[in-house]
């Protein structure tokens, strides 16, 4: 069984409430079923939130001890948080895959927002989709993984 990390930081507890016309009108427990719905056989989903930097980080460092891969969106995190970076690498290094996520597309929206000190050590990036960035990241976390023994 792998347990893949879907890790989301700040704000993005009040998903659902929180300027429905960029994030949407579902929340977390809704992302929780869906991916958990489009997990493929032998994989586990553990979605979790935070608004703490350092907890944030320390997940990183759990998903190095356990092998686990990442799904990560760092929202507001992603623009400035050299910590957060560094430990993404420590995920990407150890050669786990760590998909950097975007309900929206930054690129599209304020300048500040153009800069991602994340992406650099990411696997990939995929962002604008909504929850189905999260659901692509899925599938491309999939796709990476050993084959299951027979
Ligand atoms: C976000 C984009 C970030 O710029 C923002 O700070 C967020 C959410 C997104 O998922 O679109 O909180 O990461």
């Amino acid at each position: 069984m792998t347990r893949v990390l879907v890790l989301n930081g700040p704000n993005l507890g009040r998903l659902g409430s929180r300027e429905p016309e960029v994030y949407g009108d579902q929340d977390l427990s809704a992302l929780r079923v869906q991916l958990g719905e489009a997990a493929p056989e032998g994989v586990e989903i553990d979605v979790r939130q935070t608004d703490d930097e350092g907890e944030l980080i320390g997940w990183l460092h759990e998903a190095v001890d356990t092998a686990s891969p990442v799904i990560l969106n760092p929202a507001a995190f992603t623009h400035y948080s050299y910590g957060l970076r560094d430990a993404a690498a420590m995920v990407t290094k150890a050669g786990l895959p760590l998909v950097e996520v975007h309900l929206s597309n930054p690129h599209a929206r304020e300048e500040f927002r153009h800069r991602s000190v994340v992406s650099g050590v990411a696997t990939g990036v995929i962002a604008g989709f909504g929850f189905d960035s999260y659901l692509l990241a899925l599938d491309a976390v999939a796709r990476r993984l050993p084959p299951e023994p027979a």
